[in-house]
């Protein structure tokens, strides 16, 4: 059951993913998804330069679980330099088995990485990247569609597209990412050519993940509709909860803007949603998923829902798609 490429290689029992999410993926959302049979990623900017604050998180899951803990080595351009060789020091000497690497190549860290034993899933927003991400010599490919929180890339192709045209274009294995959030979601992924399934948007919706419970509740009651692509005129596109300060940056963008003027008024507004739950004036992730939130359960309850849809979903298909035998 659910044995899959990526199943095998990062020893899970279960072909679901976390993606790393700065800030909010910690050592207990972590942990959860690890002993609930699949595998996230804590984020490694998340500690900026407090390198034994990411340490202790790495320990702290540790202490949360017998499963696999993920890194996500964030290698996004940023105002400032970032300690990615000290992230690739403390990945190895914590024996963090998998490393989630998105943003830029990570060319210059693959060889140490894999020297050390740690495999490398690195993220892409398009089919041309993958093909370079397989080049590399990476293990596998994450691919995320337009509907995605975080980075939805400058082409705006959905995950319904990009997820077959990946597969089709690479033999490592390939994790579809970008508007998954339930059992449906994860049949769908594994038919349209992928090992394993990334959520992100689903899991900030869970009770282990880090964030104000006025900002989860915000979730269950938003839709679909209510997220905005933003940022792409100035070639670092993001999927965020739409509000007044999402309205203002899309104006802004409409009349022509620079990354510069922009920084002071995204910069200006930090994760006040997950710290006090305030979601009008602040910039902050999230998927069009959002709209398959109805709930916030236990990452187990998730993980036991999205299993149990994904056979139900199964046996429905069973009586409708005929096996090679019986068609001919
Ligand atoms: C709040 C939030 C923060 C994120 N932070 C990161 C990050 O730091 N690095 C990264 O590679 N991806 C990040 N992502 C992207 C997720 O890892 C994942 O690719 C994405 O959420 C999958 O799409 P979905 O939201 O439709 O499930 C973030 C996503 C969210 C929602």
């Amino acid at each position: 059951m659910f044995q899959t490429r990526i199943t095998e290689m990062f020893g899970i029992r279960y072909p679901i993913i976390c993606g790393g999410m700065f800030w909010i993926g910690r050592a207990e959302l972590v942990a959860a998804v690890a002993n609930a049979g699949g595998i996230g990623f804590m984020v490694g900017s998340t500690f900026g330069e407090d390198l034994n604050a990411l340490r202790a998180e790495i320990r702290k899951a540790r202490d949360l679980t017998d499963g696999p803990i993920g890194l996500n080595i964030n290698l996004f351009p940023s105002a400032r330099p970032q300690p990615i060789e000290e992230w690739v020091r403390i990945t190895i000497e914590e024996k963090i088995p998998v490393v989630e690497t998105s943003g830029r190549s990570p060319e210059a860290i693959v060889q140490p990485l894999h020297e050390a034993g740690v495999k490398i899933m690195h993220k892409v927003p398009g089919v041309r990247y993958a093909r370079t991400v397989e080049r590399l010599g990476c293990d596998a490919v994450a691919i995320v569609g337009y509907e995605c929180g975080g980075h939805p890339g400058m082409e705006m192709v959905t995950s319904l597209v990009l997820v077959p045209l990946c597969a089709d274009a690479v033999n490592i294995p390939v994790v579809a990412g970008g508007g998954f959030a339930d059992g449906r979601g994860l049949v769908t992924a594994l038919a349209l050519g992928a090992d394993a399934v990334l959520m992100g948007t689903r899991f900030m919706a869970t009770k282990e993940c880090y964030g104000h419970p006025a900002w989860k509740e915000y979730m269950v009651k938003a839709s679909e509709a209510d997220t905005a692509y933003v940022m792409r005129s100035v070639g670092n596109p993001i999927r965020v909860a739409k509000n007044a300060l999402t309205d203002k940056v899309l104006e802004m963008e409409g009349r022509g803007t620079t990354i510069q003027e922009l920084l002071p008024v995204i910069g200006g507004a930090p994760n006040v949603a997950f710290e006090k739950g305030e979601v009008e004036n602040t910039f902050v992730s999230v998927g069009q998923s959002m709209g398959l939130v109805q709930d916030v359960p236990t990452v187990q309850e998730l993980f036991d829902r999205i299993i149990e849809q994904a056979t139900e979903v199964r046996q429905r298909l069973d009586g409708i798609v005929p096996t090679k035998a019986a068609a001919s």
